[in-house]
């Protein structure tokens, strides 16, 4: 008998859409998405309301027509941000949350914050108005080795923030590290965190051993098997903090395999039929809704979707491509290293 499997529709709460090529190439893969949460580390980044709404209408063009996806658009935190900005961006609707990137952390973070006693009152004013600050939680200090560096972000950024700042609502984004999970499950309902498809699937053994494999790094990169477990852990847990951002970041092959290539996992075409797959490993296919579809929109103050998504498990692997193309370029589609059998029926 062929298993199916109907979900609400899942919502990606952190997603790379790009610009220009890329954008117009990547974004049909998000499309069946509901919402998603929209990275703003363009270049030169997104840091007002009105070039917000202009990237908004940019993805909706994008997009195929009737597509479901409704883009949640962010501002991405310098150390010039003004606080009534942010206010008046999110009153009207423009923006879901303000992105912080500690300033070099990442791909396009040149613009970061350098100290975060610059933007205690943009902090101040985000918690008085509810208002979300989603982290890459990484420091950037060059004598903190890189794979401890989510562990001291916690311990030497985040939790002072979320002292000074009380009632600030955190989205821990892509956590890496069981240091993430406890952290995360150590806050009220004002603490959350996304965790991508790929840390749910590969270590950093994927990365490094039997010679270097430049598709499977991304930041933060991913950590030994023990912090794969935990987070594995937290997905299937059904827990409200713990929610799906594919941090799907594309990049043309020609930047990723280079002496010095760039960080990102491009995992929007596969994504579901990956999640399924890992879920129903861990007999855990009735939290799948949870992970996918439900904690984030709760934690954003959402109702879910209305609609469904349904995905069949094949008696032979799902095919998806390996590549896909923009602008001319190729971009890798991320390979978990198992076959596919669930296949998302199209939207
Ligand atoms: C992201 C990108 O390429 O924009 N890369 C990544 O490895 N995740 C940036 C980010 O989210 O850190
Ligand atoms: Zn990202």
């Amino acid at each position: 008998m062929t298993q199916t499997l109907t979900l609400r529709r899942p919502d990606d709460w952190h997603l790379h859409l790009r610009d220009g090529a890329m954008l117009a190439a990547v974004a049909p893969h998000s499309a069946g998405f509901g919402r998603a949460i929209i990275m703003p580390n363009l270049v030169p980044p997104v840091v007002t309301g009105a070039q917000a709404a202009a990237y908004r209408d940019r993805i909706l063009a994008a997009l195929p027509e009737g597509a479901p996806l409704q883009p949640q658009m962010t501002l991405y935190l310098t150390d010039a941000t003004d606080p009534a900005d942010v206010v008046a961006a999110f009153k009207a609707g423009i923006i879901r949350a303000v992105k912080l990137y500690p300033a070099g952390a990442t791909t396009n973070s040149d613009s970061g914050v350098t100290d975060m006693d610059r933007v205690r009152p943009v902090l101040e004013a985000m918690a008085e108005h509810g208002i979300t600050m989603c982290v890459h939680g990484e420091v950037t200090d060059p004598a903190v080795d890189i794979f401890d560096r989510e562990a001291v972000f916690i311990d030497t950024v985040l939790d002072p923030i979320r002292r000074k700042v009380p009632g600030l609502r955190v989205v821990m984004e892509h956590i890496t590290t069981s240091d993430g999970v406890d952290y995360a499950r150590s806050g009220g309902d004002d603490l959350a965190a996304t965790i991508t498809t790929h840390h749910l699937v590969i270590n950093r053994n994927a990365i490094l051993a039997g010679g270097i494999r430049p598709h499977y790094y991304c930041l933060p990169v991913a950590k030994r098997e023990s912090h794969r477990l935990a987070l594995r852990q937290a997905a299937t847990s059904g827990e409200g903090r713990f929610f799906l951002g594919t941090d799907s970041a594309p990049h043309p092959d020609t930047a990723k395999l280079q002496a010095c290539g760039c960080a990102g996992c491009f995992t929007a075409p596969n994504t579901m039929s990956i999640l399924a797959q890992a879920f129903q490993d861990d007999n855990a296919l009735d939290r799948l809704e949870a992970f996918t579809s439900l904690n984030g929109a709760a934690f954003y103050r959402m109702a879910p979707s209305d609609d469904r998504i349904t995905l069949v498990r094949l008696d032979t692997p799902a095919p998806y491509p390996a590549t896909i193309s923009a602008g001319g370029e190729d971009v890798t589609v991320f390979d978990p290293g198992f076959p596919l059998y669930w296949h998302l029926e199209d939207v």
